[in-house]
């Protein structure tokens, strides 16, 4: 499918903040896949694309990923869920076939355990796209990623298990397996005690 057809439908499957979002996300990634010598074309399609499901109901998520593997913790949220069922109308309703680009929308929302750079690029410019509502931390993040994929990944990722322990909540495992490549586990139980005691306070 030709760009301007993509664009033209995801304006229209996606609603206005949405859509300013994915430009943003789009444009981020180009720019850092410049920046770390990657593919510039395929990070911008997977930014064009990362949120293509975002918009649909769970039913309709869980329909899109029908003949794909996800797990029970994905299946039962749109927050995790719409990175699963974006590759899948990535490929049957985009008619994208490049598997870096499939794999980088895939895995933008919980990370893996080895991420290509695609991957990571994706991952990151997702959270610090310049639509994005501030948060504390964010421009350290910008930073490192405009000079250290790795270090910005472990910044993005204990950003992210700060948060979620905050809320009592937990990592899904696939982050966790992400963040256990530059934490020690030993650090990374000290921190989730740290984010609940904070929780408690
Ligand atoms: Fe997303
Ligand atoms: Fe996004």
């Amino acid at each position: 499918m030709k760009y301007e057809k993509i664009d033209y439908k995801l304006r229209k499957s996606l609603d206005t903040e949405r859509y300013i979002h994915t430009k943003g996300v789009e444009k981020t990634a180009r720019k850092m896949a410049e920046f770390f010598h990657e593919d510039v074309k395929k990070a911008g399609l997977a930014g064009l694309l990362h949120d293509c499901a975002k918009c649909l109901s769970l039913d309709k998520m869980n329909k899109a990923v029908r003949n794909y593997p996800v797990d029970e913790l994905m299946r039962n949220s749109k927050a995790l869920l719409h990175s699963a069922a974006g590759r899948c109308l990535a490929e049957n309703v985009y008619g994208v076939t490049d598997p870096d680009v499939l794999e980088a929308i895939r895995w933008h929302t919980t990370g893996h355990a080895e991420m290509t750079r695609l991957e990571k690029i994706i991952y990151l410019a997702d959270i610090i796209e310049p639509n994005r509502k501030p948060f504390p931390g964010m421009e350290r993040l910008r930073e490192l990623c405009m000079t250290d994929l790795d270090a910005a990944m472990h910044e993005a990722l204990l950003l992210s298990l700060s948060h979620v322990s905050k809320q009592g909540k937990t990592l899904h495992p696939d982050t966790l397996a992400a963040l256990e490549e530059y934490e020690s586990k030993e650090q990374i139980l000290k921190l989730i005690k740290e984010g609940e005691n904070e929780n408690e306070d």
